[in-house]
Order: C-alpha cells, then sequence, then structure tokens
C-alpha cells in the first residue's frame, strides 16, 4: 500500500513537473520554432541587454548604448556580433553558444541541462526565458 502510494506521488509529482525549455526545432545552425507564441519585442529586447542583472550581455560585449557608462570588451561589439545573422541563426546562438564553439565564455541563455557548476536553487533553470530570448532576438536583428 505504502509502495503504491509513494509511486503514484511520484507520478503526480512528475507530472507537474513545469515544462522548463519550450521545444526547439534546430535545422542546421538555426532554430526555425518561435519560443513563444507572442512575438519578440524590440524595446524588452534592449532593456533586457542592457540589465546588468538580466541579460549580462554588456559585461562582455559593448553596443549602441550611449547611457550605458561600462561596457564590456571581452566580445565584439554587438552590432558586428549580430553580422548579417537571421533572426533564427541568433536564436540558435542565444540558446547555446556552445553548439558553436565549445570554448566560447558566453553563456547558454536558454538551455537547462549539461550545465556546469549551476547552484542548487537554480537548477533545471534557463537564464532567460523563451520571451525574454524572442525580445532579444528581436533587438538585435533591429541593429542590422
Ligand atoms: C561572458 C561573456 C559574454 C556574455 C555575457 C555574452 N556574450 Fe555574446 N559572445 C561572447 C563572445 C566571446 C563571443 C564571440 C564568439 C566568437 O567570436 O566565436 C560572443 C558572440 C556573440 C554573438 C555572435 C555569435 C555568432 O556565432 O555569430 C552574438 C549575436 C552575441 N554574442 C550576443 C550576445 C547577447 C545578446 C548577449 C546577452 C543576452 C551576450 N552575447 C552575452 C561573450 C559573451
Amino acid at each position: 500500500m505504502r509502495r503504491t502510494l509513494a509511486a503514484i506521488l511520484l507520478g503526480t509529482s512528475t507530472l507537474l513537473l513545469p515544462c522548463l525549455t519550450h521545444s526547439q526545432t534546430w535545422v542546421g545552425d538555426s532554430i526555425v520554432n518561435p519560443l513563444t507564441s507572442s512575438p519578440g519585442d524590440v524595446a524588452r529586447g534592449r532593456a533586457i541587454v542592457a540589465n546588468s542583472q538580466v541579460g549580462l550581455c554588456l559585461l562582455c560585449h559593448s553596443g549602441p548604448f550611449p547611457e550605458e557608462r561600462f561596457q564590456g570588451n571581452l566580445a565584439p561589439e554587438l552590432t558586428a556580433s549580430v553580422g548579417q545573422s537571421t533572426p533564427a541563426q541568433l536564436q540558435a546562438r542565444l540558446v547555446d553558444p556552445g553548439r558553436f564553439n565549445p570554448s566560447i565564455i558566453m553563456p547558454a541563455y536558454y538551455r537547462s541541462t549539461g550545465l556546469n557548476r549551476v547552484a542548487p536553487k537554480f537548477a533545471e533553470q534557463t537564464i532567460l526565458t523563451g520571451q525574454e530570448i524572442e525580445d532579444v532576438v528581436a533587438f538585435l536583428v533591429s541593429l542590422q
């Protein structure tokens, strides 16, 4: 009886686990499906990129942010990094840059498995949500 109960509880908790990452359809070097049902927003994306607690992009990159005094120089300037990449390619770079360059220092913003040294309270969480990834991609595309 106790074992049945445990099995039921285990089953339920598995069912209740939130789906943390939206499914991604990779084709070559791109993720071709959107990660949310609502389109990305350029202004929100800009705010995420510039925010030193959310996107952290300016820790390494610099970019067209005259109001930000401290910008990074560990990575190319953001407009140059975006180059001529398509939205689907940019999405893939943000989700999992290590796929393209295993030694890259840029974090995987939308991957919850296979990460190193994750504090327990952040286990199985992604750095950005699917919507935030879409917003950042919209902003990056606006730089082109
Ligand atoms: C810890 C440092 C770091 C952070 C934080 C970081 N990046 Fe990067 N990023 C890099 C480096 C280094 C490269 C260059 C990789 C290369 O040239 O192979 C790069 C490359 C890129 C590229 C080009 C990728 C490609 O292969 O074409 C884009 C786009 C980009 N970053 C956007 C972002 C955005 C947007 C953020 C924030 C959400 C961000 N990065 C945060 C270090 C970082």
